[in-house]
């Protein structure tokens, strides 16, 4: 780059960062996720570094961002409150491992203290004689925000240590807002009309830095501590990795994922572990953080600049990043449902590449704003399917357009219909007129909690379905593997293990040939009731819709829906051809099970559980003659929650549920009894 580009280049990035650190740090709403705003400060690193003369005393560079705002008195850190070097590789790593050992001349591995890099705010703690006495917010590093009243309100922090603390002692931590309590204050804001937050952190640094510590005492906060101040009058450890019991021996949360681990192969293994735990934590973190254990060591390495050469930030892929929203694609479901999906600008986001993500429902799309041609934010979590956050206003072109929900259907051309009262539009193909309609039911014919029919994957079906050789269910069973290998990209073996899978699913039970019929309204619990009921396909197929009713939790929509369903020509032909091809299943007791040990309680469960796996868990409590479905309501016996339970809780909480945690429904499991009254 010429020396006058890169002048003004660097200009151009200084002025940028400037008002992204304002955004941020005083306005609480950042316009950029931290992944772009890592690559403009890199950007300026980089282009400072090929052009030293270009560095300014003002430049982003060369401070710690952050300002601290009016309204607050201010408090110098006598001791600055710097900011941590990040790495992104492992070969990040490998070089601050060799730049520390090389400082301290040292043979062999170095030892790390590793902790996980909560995404909150820095705080600074006073205590003198062990009593609380002031705490500030890092502000620019050297001067803070006196937050004293609004720390306080954190139950975490005592107000006296415990133990013989030093006269003055300053510790330092992460004020953050754990997952939960950001729900709910989203949930709030939302019930007031008020704006959400964009992220954990976010909520937490609007928390802290309320005028009225009031305010501050209803928000869920929390702290960790882990790193000193100015102490004085006192000894402290002269290892890192003995902060934390000493910090707690005076009281001090620390949190309990420290962890010593020695070089570079047991920091990947720390970073790999909490890598792995790191969606199941209860709050936000963006990276674990390695530092030298030894305090000598510390001293001996030093800062440069803002950081210090001792600590290292290692940081997890983004789960946010920005992109391009190019169109809008509509997805019809089986039963005729659209619903939108954004078409992206590919972007490595979450670790995997990302251009489609949900865009929910037309409601979800006008209440977020989105138009095609906006910079948005997309956010893939662990496995979680890439959403659609928000849009930048800032970025939005002239050009944008409104995202329409199209007059007819995509697929088969049928007028599209929204059903009063619903955020849903439908195709009014049916599976007759509409292609995506019959492939999605094939697929759910074919899915493994239905049929289960393996090797019979979305690809192959699509290509059954647009060649008419499969227009219903009963068509899989005539099949032949001869005519199958004669595919593009099916070689004879694999055609053959799909016919028998195809043969094998024949053998099935009638819960989950009901489910798979794919009725309308008729979800895994009420298949597994009406089996019960009815116990042949059919005795259902010639019940009234009175008669459907008196199955147990089935009320007057569920029941029309299936007198429906099985009055038509389509189903009736299917059921026979079904018969026809053998499609059998064992018979059902319906007597006992009112004696079963949880016959006459409904279970719900949400959030992820740690042991045990969702369906395995459902499955038992079915077996042990609980009744399993996906909502709470009035007729909800037990609410399980698992971590990251979101609004089910608050819904269960409303309506009186009680609620059980993982460890409660181990119980329920392994003695085959419901849970004792609390
Ligand atoms: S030590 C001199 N330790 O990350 C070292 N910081 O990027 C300065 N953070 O401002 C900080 N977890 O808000 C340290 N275990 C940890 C941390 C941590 C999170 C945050 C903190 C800091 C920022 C620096």
């Amino acid at each position: 780059m010429s020396d006058r580009r890169a002048a003004r280049r660097a200009e151009q990035l200084r002025e940028e960062i400037n008002g992204h650190d304002y955004r941020y740090y005083v306005l609480d709403e950042p316009a950029v996720p931290d992944a772009e705003y890592d690559r403009l400060m890199k950007e300026l690193r980089e282009i400072e570094s090929a052009h030293p003369e270009l560095v300014t005393a003002d430049s982003p560079t060369q401070r710690v961002s952050g300002v601290a705002s009016p309204g607050f008195a201010e408090v110098r850190h006598v001791i600055p409150m710097l900011s941590l070097n990040n790495g992104f590789t492992e070969e990040d790593l490998a070089d601050f491992d060799r730049k520390v050992r090389e400082r301290l001349e040292s043979e062999g591995p170095i030892d790390y203290s590793a902790t996980p890099k909560l995404d909150g705010l820095a705080i600074s703690v006073l205590f003198r004689d062990g009593v609380y006495t002031r705490a500030a917010t890092r502000g620019d590093g050297v001067t803070g925000e006196d937050v004293t009243a609004n720390v306080a309100t954190i139950r975490s922090v005592p107000r006296k240590l415990r133990g013989r603390p030093p006269a003055v002692l300053e510790v330092r931590g992460e004020v953050f807002l754990p997952y939960a309590g950001f729900e709910k204050m989203n949930r709030d804001a939302v019930a007031r009309g008020d704006k959400q937050y964009v992220n954990p952190r976010n909520a937490a640094s609007g928390s802290l830095r309320q005028l009225d510590p009031k305010i501050t005492a209803q928000r869920p906060l929390d702290l960790n501590f882990y790193e000193l101040g100015v102490v004085e009058g006192g000894a402290v450890p002269e290892r890192h990795s003995e902060l934390a019991g000493w910090l707690n021996s005076l009281g001090l949360r620390t949190g309990n994922e420290n962890r010593r681990v020695r070089g570079v192969e047991g920091c990947l293994e720390y970073y790999r572990d909490i890598g792995a735990r790191r969606l199941k934590l209860p709050f936000q973190i963006d990276g674990v953080v390695y530092k030298v254990d030894r305090r000598a060591d510390q001293e001996k390495l030093g800062f440069v600049s803002r950081a210090p050469r001792w600590a290292l930030a290692h940081k997890y892929p983004a789960d946010e990043e920005m992109t391009l929203l190019e169109g809008v694609v509509f997805n019809v479901g089986r039963t005729g449902a659209l619903t939108p999906a954004a078409k992206l600008k590919p972007v490595f986001v979450g670790g995997v590449t990302v251009s489609n993500a949900t865009l929910h429902n037309m409601d979800e799309v006008a209440r977020k704003g989105f138009r095609i041609g906006d910079t948005v934010v997309v956010r893939r979590a662990g496995d979680v399917i890439p959403e659609v956050v928000r849009y930048l206003p800032e970025k939005r072109p002239e050009d944008s357009r409104e995202i329409l929900m199209p007059a007819n259907c995509p697929v088969c051309g049928s007028p599209v219909t929204r059903l009063e009262d619903q955020a849903v539009y439908k195709c009014t193909g049916g599976v007759l007129k509409c292609r995506a309609q019959r492939a999605e039911w094939i697929m759910h014919f074919a899915g493994r909690r239905a049929l289960d029919i393996e090797g019979l994957g979305e690809k192959l079906i699509e290509q059954l379905v647009a060649d008419e050789t499969v227009t219903s269910p009963a068509d899989l069973f005539d099949i032949d593997a001869k005519s199958l290998a004669e595919r593009e990209r099916m070689g004879e073996k694999s055609a053959q293990n799909v016919v028998d899978a195809i043969t094998k699913s024949k053998k099935t039970t009638l819960p989950r040939l009901l489910y798979a019929l794919g009725i309308p309204q008729v979800g895994e619990s009420t298949a597994m009731a009406l089996a019960q009921q009815f116990g042949t396909v059919e005795k259902l197929g010639v019940a009234s819709p009175a008669l459907i009713e008196e199955t147990p939790d089935v009320g007057p929509i569920v029941a029309r829906s299936v007198y429906e369903f099985f009055q038509s020509d389509l189903a009736q032909s299917v059921v026979a051809r079904l018969k026809a091809s053998g499609v059998t299943y064992e018979p059902i007791s319906t007597e006992g099970r009112e004696s079963l040990p949880l016959a006459g309680l409904a279970f719900v469960i949400t959030g992820t559980l740690a042991g045990i796996q969702r369906e395995p868990a459902e499955d038992a409590l079915r077996e042990l003659g609980a009744k399993v479905s996906g909502s709470v309501s009035k007729k909800t016996s037990y609410l399980v929650v698992g971590a990251d339970a979101g609004s089910k809780r608050a819904k269960a909480q409303q309506l009186g549920v009680p609620i059980l945690d993982e460890a409660a429904l181990e119980m329920i499991l392994k003695t085959k009894r419901p849970p004792p009254p609390a």
